[in-house]
């Protein structure tokens, strides 16, 4: 067969089943055949390089909007070239709501600063005010328009929904047939250990780990469960932080219900010591949940190993560590409540993921391809990305599986100061990225046209059907 626009030629190539050499056939920018001696008016040689879908990144935090106005300081182009950087092809990122505000207005102003970045993409809307309005005629038009996941925070000041309005969410996102998506902590629980730290004196980064133990993030995720469970609708709970957490999804998915768990890189490679770094220095690992310790690390790859935890995002938050917005702009002696939280993280989820799971033997490679790319595109309807077949859009990575990389910022290509890596040696490494045909990545150096990154709208899919039991058969979504 020949006649293809372009051909990766002799690479392994990986998917979320199987590893086996091929050449992969592009055509207008899908894959077009996979088999052996395809021809092609390009070519690009793979020889001794994995072919790996490309990355697939659900939780990430891009040019998100702020309240009183502006974004975070990761713009849609430095974004998408970090995204390439590190082999991420695809990205869902955050529509904001403000308390008091509707949803349709900001996801406006959001699509028209998307539409300036290179990465593909798709968004989650975030509800934290659940009006009427809101919930009863604005949740079903942004569905319609695509935005098929709800993003709801069970704490955070100016985020935190109470039960009822999430149950509302759970109930309006049934109804139109969308995933909700959770950050599990006990938001009264979070302010009475802050207080209780802050009049001890206990304001330094590593108070802010004490702030949110363990325990804060089980219970409000066995709650989210429990209430989706009587909703009957499908929920994944973000940023699994550690095993015990993990656990409850375990339970809930042993009695049959719909609930997925993500994790990421951070909970892997960092720890609640790195925010005990003299000085300042540990408020660059500041993130919530907060990292643990050395043994949930352990732990967490084996909820990876047992499919518990079947996706790994970034949670990429864009905020630098210093200047006017970032985590020092309230000085170097702010107290842990003041630090905006969240670590930047797109272009160092492949390498990290595959160096501690693949490279050191946690996980084969099908399983890697379907945690950062295959599962994330099936959970979240992306139903062109995240796997290496005839029809699927041809968004590849190849990759060096020995190069060794002592990563620092340099190799990020983000907006963002600093990385929480530095130092970090990583086994693994992406030599270039195609996004549907094009390489918009080679050797480290980015080249992709602002504005070329496609909008995914996302459609009904079967996944996230509710399962049809509810509690005495009443479906009280259908009313309230
Ligand atoms: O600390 C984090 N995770 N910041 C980003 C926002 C969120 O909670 O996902
Ligand atoms: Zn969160
Ligand atoms: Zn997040």
């Amino acid at each position: 067969m020949d006649g293809f626009d372009l051909v990766v030629r002799g690479g392994t190539v990986v998917t979320g089943t199987d590893v086996f050499r091929a050449d992969v056939g592009v055509s207008g920018g899908k894959i077009a055949a996979i088999g052996l001696n395809l021809q092609g008016a390009q070519a690009i040689d793979a020889g001794g390089l994995l072919v790996l879908p490309g990355g697939v990144d659900t939780h990430c935090h891009i040019e998100q909007l702020q309240e009183g106005g502006g974004a975070d300081e990761e713009s849609w182009t430095t974004g998408s070239t970090s995204c390439f950087a590190g082999g991420t092809t695809s990205v869902v990122t955050f529509s904001t709501q403000f308390k008091g505000c509707g949803i349709l207005e900001p996801l406006a102003e959001y699509r028209r600063r998307a539409a300036r970045g290179m990465v593909d993409y798709g968004f989650h809307q975030i509800i934290t005010d659940a009006s009427d309005e809101v919930i009863w005629q604005q949740i079903p038009e942004v569905v319609a328009a695509g935005v098929r996941s709800l993003k709801v925070f069970l704490t955070y000041d100016a985020l935190a929904l109470d039960d009822r309005g999430y149950i509302r969410v759970l109930a309006a996102a049934r109804r139109a047939g969308a995933l909700v998506t959770v950050h599990c902590e006990n938001y009264a629980a979070i302010g009475w250990r802050t207080e209780a730290l802050l009049a001890a004196g206990h304001t330094a980064p590593k108070y802010h780990a004490w702030s949110r133990p363990r325990m804060i993030e089980r219970e409000a995720t066995s709650r989210a469960i429990a209430l989706a469970e009587m909703v009957d609708q499908p929920i994944q709970i973000f940023h699994v932080s550690c095993s015990e957490v993990a656990a409850e999804i375990a339970q809930a998915r042993h009695r049959g219900l719909k609930v997925w768990g993500e994790t990421c890189p951070q909970y892997f490679v960092l720890t609640a010591e790195h925010m005990d770094r003299p000085g300042f220095e540990g408020a660059k690992f500041m993130c919530s949940p907060a990292p643990r310790h050395a043994p949930d690390q352990q732990a967490l790859w084996e909820d990876i190993r047992r499919g518990t935890l079947d996706v790994i995002s970034s949670d990429h938050s864009g905020w630098c560590y210093d200047g006017s917005r970032g985590k020092r702009a309230s000085g170097s002696a702010a107290n842990f409540r003041d630090i905006p939280n969240g670590v930047p993280g797109l272009a160092a989820r492949l390498p990290i993921i595959f160096s501690e799971g693949v490279a050191k033997g946690r996980i084969d490679l099908p399983q890697f391809a379907r945690l950062i790319a295959g599962n994330p595109a099936k959970l979240f309807g992306l139903q062109s990305k995240g796997s290496i077949a005839p029809g699927f859009d041809a968004d590849l990575v190849l990759w060096d599986p020995a190069k060794k990389t002592v990563l620092d910022n340099s190799h990020m290509q983000h907006a963002i100061d600093y990385t929480p890596y530095e130092g970090l040696e990583v086994t693994g490494w992406p030599v270039a990225t195609i996004r549907r045909g094009e390489v918009v990545m080679r050797d480290g150096r980015v080249q992709a046209e602002p504005g070329s990154g496609r909008y995914l709208a996302r459609g009904s899919y079967d996944m996230i059907r509710s399962t049809g039991v509810l509690p005495d058969g009443f479906d009280a979504a259908a009313f309230a």
